[in-house]
C-alpha cells in the first residue's frame, strides 16, 4: 500500500491536471486522448513494469542499477535519468510555485467579482511580474528539499493516504460543475468525440511524450521507488494500478478543464497558462468558490510535491550512493542548482516572453527537450535492457520467481523487444 501510494504520488501531479488538458487542447482533443490511451496501456505500462523489474532486481539508484545488472556501459541510461531530473524539476517547480501562489490568491479574494477575462489577465500579470513567481518557485524547492532530506518521506506518505483521495473527490465535484456550465457541451465533444483527421506525427509524438511525463517514466523514478520494494510483491499488478489511477486522474482533469474552456470562451491551445485561468473561472461560478478553490490548489500543490520529491530523490540517490555525498548536503546543493536552472523558465512566461526558439519559450523548450527526447530515449533503453539483456531475470522479478501468474508475459516481451524500441524511435525521429 505504501509503495502504490508513493508510485502513484510520483505519477499523479501537474502532468495530469496542468499539462494533460493543455496538451489535449493543442493537439486535437479527443483524437489526442485516444492515441494517448493507446500508448499508455501498451508502451507506458510495459516500460513501467520494466522500471519496476530493474529497480527491484538491482536494489539501487538508476546509475548503480544499470551498472550492476548490465555492466558499466549501461549506466549511461542512469545518467540520462539524472540529467532529466535536473531539467524537468527546474520548470516543474516553477509551475508548482504558481500553484502555491494560487492557494494564497484564491484564499484572499482573487475570485471576488472576477470575470473570466479578468482572471486571464490576472494570470498574465502575475507571471509577468518577475519577483512573485520566483519567490514561490524558491519556496516550492525549499519544501521539496526538506522532504527529501527527511529520507524516504514518511510524513508525506501518510498524508497522501488522505489527501490523494480528497483530491480525487474534489475533482469529481468540479467535473460536475464544469460540465453543467452553459456551453460546456462543445468542450465535452471536443474532448470525447474523436476527429481522426487530427492524427499526425507531431500529435503522436506529443502523446508519447505526455505518457512518459505523466507516468514518471524514462528517468528512473519508478525504478528507484521499486528498489525499496519487498520481494514477492506482484509487480504487474502494481504497475497496472498505478497506470490506471494516473490515467483516470488525467481524463477527469480533461473533463473538467476543456468543457470549462469552451464555456468561458478561452482558447484550448493557450498553452501552459490554461489551467490557471480556467480553474479559477470554474471556482468563481460555484457556491463557496473561495473555499473549494483554495482547497483544490492546496491539494494540487501537495500532488506536485510528491512528484517533485520523486525527481529530486533520483538525483540525490545517485550523488549519495555513487559519489559519497551526504544526503542533506546533496539535497541542498542540487535543490539550489535546480532552483537556479528554473529561473529562465519562470522569466520566459513574462519578461522574456518574446525570446523563443522554434516558437517555444524557455519553459516549453525545457519541457520539450526532456519529454520528447530524454524520457523516450531513457524509455527505449530500459525496454531494450529488459527485453534483450536481462530478460529471464526480469520475468523472474515480474512473477516473483514463478509465484504469481503473469498472463501477458509474452506480450510484455514482444513490446519490450520490438514494439517499444521501434515505435519510440520512429515517433522520436518523426516528432523532432
Ligand atoms: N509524473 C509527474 C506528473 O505527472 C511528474 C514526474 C514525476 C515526472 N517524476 C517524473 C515526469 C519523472 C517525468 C519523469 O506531474
Amino acid at each position: 500500500m505504501g509503495f502504490v501510494l508513493a508510485a502513484a504520488g510520483s505519477a499523479v501531479g501537474l502532468g495530469n491536471i496542468w499539462k494533460f488538458p493543455y496538451m489535449a487542447g493543442q493537439h486535437g482533443g479527443a483524437a489526442f486522448l485516444v492515441v494517448y490511451l493507446g500508448l499508455v496501456f501498451t508502451i507506458g505500462l510495459s516500460v513501467m513494469l520494466a522500471e519496476f523489474a530493474i529497480g527491484r532486481a538491482a536494489e539501487r539508484n538508476p546509475v548503480g542499477a544499470f551498472a550492476r545488472l548490465g555492466g558499466r556501459a549501461w549506466s549511461v541510461v542512469g545518467y540520462v535519468g539524472v540529467a532529466a531530473g535536473f531539467v524537468i524539476l527546474s520548470f516543474y517547480s516553477v509551475v508548482a510555485g504558481w500553484t502555491l501562489a494560487y492557494v494564497v490568491k484564491t484564499a484572499t479574494g482573487l475570485l471576488h467579482g472576477a470575470s473570466p477575462g479578468g482572471l486571464g489577465r490576472s494570470f498574465g500579470a502575475f507571471v509577468a511580474e518577475p519577483m512573485e513567481p520566483l519567490v514561490y518557485h524558491g519556496l516550492f524547492m525549499i519544501l521539496t528539499v526538506s522532504v527529501v532530506i527527511g529520507g524516504v518521506a514518511r510524513g508525506i506518505e501518510r498524508a497522501s493516504r488522505v489527501l490523494m483521495p480528497a483530491l480525487f473527490v474534489l475533482l469529481l465535484l468540479l467535473v460536475a460543475r464544469a460540465v453543467t456550465l452553459d456551453g460546456a457541451g462543445a468542450g465535452l465533444r471536443y474532448f470525447l468525440a474523436p476527429d481522426f483527421s487530427k492524427v499526425d506525427a507531431t500529435m503522436v509524438s506529443a502523446a508519447l511524450a505526455q505518457a512518459f511525463f505523466s507516468l514518471s517514466l524514462g528517468m528512473g523514478c519508478m525504478l528507484t521507488y521499486a528498489s525499496y520494494l519487498a520481494h514477492g510483491e506482484d509487480l504487474p499488478r502494481l504497475a497496472m494500478r498505478v497506470v490506471a489511477l494516473d490515467t483516470l486522474v488525467a481524463v477527469l482533469a480533461g473533463c473538467l478543464i476543456l468543457p470549462a474552456v469552451f464555456a468561458f470562451g478561452f482558447d484550448p491551445a493557450a498553452g501552459p497558462g490554461l489551467a490557471f485561468i480556467t480553474l479559477p473561472a470554474v471556482f468563481s461560478r460555484m457556491p463557496a468558490g473561495d473555499i473549494f478553490g483554495t482547497l483544490f490548489f492546496v491539494l494540487l500543490a501537495i500532488a506536485a510535491l510528491t512528484s517533485a520529491v520523486s525527481m529530486l530523490e533520483v538525483v540525490v540517490a545517485y550523488f549519495v550512493d555513487e559519489r559519497g555525498l551526504g544526503r542533506t548536503r546533496a539535497s541542498v546543493i542540487f535543490g539550489l542548482v535546480i532552483f537556479l536552472l528554473g529561473i529562465p523558465s519562470s522569466l520566459s512566461m513574462g519578461p522574456w516572453k518574446d525570446f523563443t526558439i522554434a516558437g517555444k519559450g524557455f519553459l516549453e523548450l525545457m519541457d520539450y527537450l526532456a519529454s520528447n527526447l530524454l524520457l523516450p530515449v531513457g524509455g527505449v533503453m530500459m525496454a531494450v535492457f529488459v527485453g534483450w539483456v536481462i530478460h529471464p531475470r526480469a520475468v523472474a522479478e515480474a512473477t516473483s520467481d514463478g509465484t504469481h501468474r503473469f498472463a501477458w508475459a509474452p506480450l510484455w516481451r514482444v513490446i519490450c523487444r520490438y514494439v517499444a524500441p521501434v515505435a519510440i524511435t520512429w515517433i522520436l525521429v518523426g516528432g523532432l
